[in-house]
């Protein structure tokens, strides 16, 4: 394959950048940016993603934090320069690029090192984005709970730390006496390097509180027996979009319980009564940095304790198989397997295929019964998708029948609170046999207190009925 020069022709919008446009309405340009797509011949030759995709995907990210993208290209390399990533020949043409479309930003998407980041900000005399710095960027807006622009900080601040130790000798330069960062002969460096980890410990510390108290709402949640469902998928899937039209439904729990737990939990009533608590959480991202996966984890342990783990997929996007299997790799890295049985896929923007496509996704999604396709934007297939939830959880439990006196308004109250109650049969003698599923716990609970008034339904034999 012949190498490709920075592409001059402008730009189509892309069609991550269109779709997620309308998102924040319309927000402050904040810098006009080259975006540069780096492309190692022999990786692309090797399968990976094709690189026009990649591009588009970048540029969408760049635009997602109110980049002007100015301008944007593949470069082909055949091999990586340790110095400036990018050969000789490539750094000056970008630099004219640079000067003539008089960009502050160009965003490499790839990851360099503090090195290459250095010099090729130096030749550009532009400020230099890696896919690290972009990611962190994106997520550091996205992040919607204070826990969230923690994490993201803390991965910002380590992530400038490595580049400040190794690259940034330019700041070693004496304070000049000031003193009001340390004592007489500290560097710059030095300097900085201290508040940096100042910063760290502040916010080390402040996570350290936001996580006891999400323990203690993870706690009050246990109380209630409300499963939870974490949505997943990669990022622009409609995972924010789907959580809105489940929870601003009529449908919403307006539990107390809830109102003090984090925006991005809400609890729902499913079609037969129950209550689910569904938990948004962070948009996966292909090559999302280790360091973030990790900075993240206190988020995803939300995902990998969740009941249902609700898969988000965007099946009109052209690279709808890659990101799916992004998200699998994700989630294989917090211990999620495959095959875990806690799966379930919403395919999402149905209404965006057109009528062979959609004909060809609906047989996909007749063929299994952990996947439900629809438009969350639409509204559509959401009845289907909280009945298989619902289906799902189900299965989990198991029926009782619980034989209640007259009077007894507190154990009855106590099977609405931690049980799904199917039926009441009143008898003439004043009691009532109640019909209610239990998760195993809350069963264990209903033995000791109701003792021999709860039996067990045989599912067959109910079935049978
Ligand atoms: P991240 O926060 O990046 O993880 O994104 P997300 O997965 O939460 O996606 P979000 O809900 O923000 O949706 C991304 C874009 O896709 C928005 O512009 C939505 O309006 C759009 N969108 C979501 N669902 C649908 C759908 O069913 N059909 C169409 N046509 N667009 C949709």
């Amino acid at each position: 394959m012949e190498p490709r020069r920075c592409d001059t022709r402008p730009l189509r919008a892309p069609q991550s950048a269109q779709r997620g446009g309308g998102r924040r309405g319309e927000a402050a340009v904040t810098g006009r940016a080259l975006v540069i797509e780096p492309v190692l011949r022999r990786a692309s030759l090797a399968g990976a993603r094709p690189p026009a995709a990649k591009l588009d995907e970048a540029i969408g990210l760049a635009r997602a934090i109110d980049l002007e993208v100015e301008q944007s290209g593949i470069v082909m390399l055949n091999a990586l320069r340790p110095a400036s990533y990018l050969g000789k020949g490539k750094v000056e043409e970008i630099s004219g690029l640079v000067k003539s479309y008089d960009a502050g930003i160009v965003v490499m998407d790839c990851a360099l090192s503090p090195v290459q980041q250095r010099n090729l900000e130096k030749a550009w005399n532009a400020k230099v984005v890696d896919r690290t710095g972009l990611i962190l960027e994106i997520f550091g807006r996205r992040a919607r709970t204070r826990e969230g622009a923690l994490q993201v900080e803390h991965a910002h601040l380590t992530y400038q730390k490595s580049r400040l130790v190794r690259s940034w000798t330019h700041l070693e330069r004496q304070r000049g006496g000031f003193g009001f960062l340390g004592g007489p002969g500290e560097t710059q460096l030095e300097a900085d390097r201290r508040m940096i980890d100042e910063r760290l410990a502040k916010i080390e510390n402040e996570l350290g509180g936001v996580k006891r108290t999400r323990a203690l709402h993870r706690e009050s949640r246990r109380r209630v027996p409300y499963p939870i469902v974490a949505l997943v998928g990669y990022t622009n899937a409609g995972k924010s979009t789907l959580f809105n039209a489940l929870t601003n439904a009529e449908a919403v729990a307006k539990d107390l319980l809830f109102a003090t737990l984090d925006p991005a939990m809400r609890a729902v009533v499913l079609p037969h009564g129950r209550k689910a608590v569904f938990s948004d959480t962070v948009g996966f991202i292909s090559d999302l940095p280790t360091a973030l996966i990790a900075a993240f984890r206190a988020t995803l342990e939300e995902v990998v304790a969740a009941d249902v783990i609700l898969h988000v997929r965007d099946v009109s996007h052209s690279e709808a198989e890659s990101q799916a299997a992004d998200v699998a790799n994700v989630l294989a890295e917090l211990g999620i397997g495959r095959d875990d049985p806690r799966l379930i896929e919403f395919w999402n923007k149905a209404d965006l295929l057109d009528r062979g496509e959609r004909d060809m996704r609906r047989a996909q999604v007749h063929r299994r019964k952990d996947c439900v396709l629809g438009s969350a934007l639409k509204g559509e297939g959401l009845d289907v998708l909280l009945a298989t939830l619902e289906e799902h959880l189900a299965a989990k439990l198991e029926t009782y029948e619980v034989t209640l006196a007259a009077a007894e308004g507190r154990g009855l109250a106590w099977l609405h609170e931690n049980g799904e109650v199917l039926s009441r049969q009143s008898r003439p003698d004043g009691t009532s046999v109640m019909t209610v599923r239990l998760a195993p716990d809350r069963a264990a609970q209903a033995v000791s207190r109701f003792g021999a008034r709860l039996r067990a339904v045989d599912s067959l034999s109910r079935a049978a009925e």
